[in-house]
């Protein structure tokens, strides 16, 4: 008895060391992650795909979803520093609101990654990981020019467009909107293009925080306000999925795509999620921009691990991207046009989404 009491002491302070032991080595190899919210799918894939790449190379990870709200993320932020992480991934709500944040973790040496939105206005930024923003609005200029054939339109009947942008708090829709307007601009110029309700600019555009209940809203509005008569919309710029599907359900609501005459206006959109990816396929959502999350979510793992193993990243591209503070050295990929002719091809063969997860 008292043997196997001494025994179960000594398992008891051995596991309890090897517990000391694993968590002194998880907290000095603790990897920060901050997500801005659960609700939106393309998140929970980076989250995980940045998770688990980094507990596969051994770091231990404390993953965060902020709910799209700024208060949270602060504090989310402010605790990690306190855990005493090495590296910070942050994807931020507004990428202007950390600032006092991100002085904490410069005065830590915490290195600061900016994951895929730009963190503004402060120098306390080491590195970012995105995609190539601009190009990917270009992407999103594409879809509508050979979606609605541009290229044969004339200005004796001009096409009909809305334009939405995405959050004025998150850079990227600057690059998204530009990248897009860019693009359009030769056809507006012709005059082939118009938008009858005269809003343009981002400001006025804009949707903040993404919301697509918000977009569908405005888009109501604008269809009662502008769309009586024969007056009939052929397309939507939509810079963000869940924004594509709101704006084509308000357009059903008054008859596109049910009437003769009225044929659901061609939509493009960002994500590549699994709802549009249902509607590409249903004939209704025009297209999307796939950007890998997995690509990116490995990118990020390399670059925290280069950092971790105190080496300086290569191959950093050190023009595109001041923050207003300063130049952020950038890793920008690429991303990928899905049209119903490439679903089988770039989402289904490389695992993006299953066949399951598409109901085919
Ligand atoms: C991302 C997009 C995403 C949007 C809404 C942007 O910062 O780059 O991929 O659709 O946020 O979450």
């Amino acid at each position: 008895m008292r043997c196997r009491q001494r025994i179960l002491m000594a398992a008891a302070f051995l596991s309890a060391l090897t517990g000391l032991a694993f968590s002194g080595e998880a907290r000095g190899r603790l990897i920060g992650v901050i997500m801005p919210t659960r609700s939106e799918e393309r998140w929970i894939k980076d989250g995980t795909a940045v998770k688990e790449g980094l507990e596969k190379l051994g770091y231990a990870v404390d993953l965060q979803y902020s709910d799209d709200d700024i208060a949270t993320q602060t504090r989310q932020i402010d605790d990690l520093i306190t855990k005493g992480v090495k590296v910070l991934v942050i994807a931020s709500i507004d990428g202007s609101a950390l600032s006092n944040q991100l002085e904490n973790a410069a005065a830590e040496k915490i290195p600061v990654i900016a994951y895929d939105r730009l963190l503004m206005q402060s120098p306390n930024v080491d590195y970012y990981v995105s995609f190539d923003n601009y190009k990917v609005g270009g992407q999103m200029g594409d879809i509508l020019i050979a979606g609605l054939k541009l290229d044969r339109a004339t200005a004796a009947k001009p096409v009909i467009i809305e334009l939405f942008a995405g959050s004025p708090d998150d850079n990227n829709s600057v690059g998204f909107y530009q990248g897009a307007m860019d693009k359009l601009k030769p056809y507006f110029d012709k005059k082939v293009l118009a938008v009858p309700s005269g809003q343009i600019d981002r400001a006025v555009v804009g949707t903040l925080r993404w919301d697509a209940a918000e977009a569908q809203k405005r888009m109501e509005n604008l269809l009662s306000a502008h769309y009586s008569g024969d007056v009939v919309l052929n397309g939507i710029l939509s810079p963000y999925d869940p924004i594509s599907l709101s704006t084509l359900e308000a357009c059903k609501a008054v008859g596109y795509g049910s009437t003769p005459g009225k044929p659901l206006p061609v939509v493009g959109g960002q994500d590549c999620i699994v709802a549009s990816v249902k509607s590409i396929l249903a004939g209704e959502q025009y297209a999307t921009v796939l950007k890998d999350t997995r690509t990116l979510g490995a990118a990020t793992v390399s670059l925290v691990d280069t950092l971790m193993r105190g080496k300086t990243p290569a191959g950093m591209d050190t023009a595109s991207y001041h923050n207003g503070a300063k130049i952020v050295p950038s890793l920008l990929l690429d991303s990928v046009i899905v049209t119903k002719e490439n679903v089988q091809k770039d989402v289904i063969d490389t695992g993006y989404h299953t066949v399951e997860e598409l109901g085919l």
